[in-house]
């Protein structure tokens, strides 16, 4: 495949995981979740707005009976530092007993899942496990158990496939690595 560079903002990228890589590495998740969730009819519940493109290739692929939620988290002043989930936002289903799969675009420092794990325990799920495009075991701050993860990758910043530099770049197909 031929690397190709953009600009976003004042930064440049170049193409790092390409769209047929990532397609073959979510089928093979829908496949272990096909597995796993036999008869369980999970409840995704998909992390606003970086995971949209995620979400929607891996439920296509996903054939047992499930539901899905689209959250967007809100956070104490500095979630980055603090982990702090305020609030979930957009979550109308009653999640007592349910089994829930968290879906995330990145896990980088993991204040996010973990923040977010937290609140949901406080509704009684029957399960919760994360399933995450992208992870960076370098930059994990929690001890966080990620069942389903795509794809590992060093701690460089990246967009593309709904992952974005200051709201750009969501909308590319590919992934791509910041270069400078
Ligand atoms: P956390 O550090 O695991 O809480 O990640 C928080 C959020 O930061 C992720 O859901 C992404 O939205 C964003 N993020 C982390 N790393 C990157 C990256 O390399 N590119 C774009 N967004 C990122």
């Amino acid at each position: 495949m031929e690397p190709r560079t953009i600009r976003l903002h004042d930064c440049e990228f170049s193409t790092y995981i390409f769209e047929e890589e990532i397609i073959a590495r979510i089928t093979m998740l829908a496949e272990k979740i096909d597995t796993d969730y036999q008869h369980k009819k999970p409840l995704f519940l998909a992390v606003l707005n970086g995971s949209f493109m995620f979400a929607a290739d891996l439920l296509k692929r996903v054939s047992v009976p499930c539901e899905i939620a689209f959250i967007r988290l809100s956070s104490y002043q500095d979630m980055n530092s603090t982990g702090k989930v305020k609030e979930v936002l957009g979550l109308t289903e009653n999640i007592e007993d349910r089994h829930i799969v968290i879906l995330e675009d990145i896990v980088d420092t993991g204040h996010t899942v973990h923040g977010l794990l937290q609140k949901l325990a406080e509704q009684k799920p029957a399960s919760v496990e994360v399933a995450t495009l992208l992870m960076k075991p370098e930059c994990l701050q929690h001890e966080l158990a990620v069942k389903y993860v795509a794809r590992t990758i060093p701690n460089d910043f990246v967009v593309g496939y709904g992952l974005d530099y200051n709201g750009l770049g969501r909308n590319l197909r590919d992934i791509y690595k910041i270069v400078s």
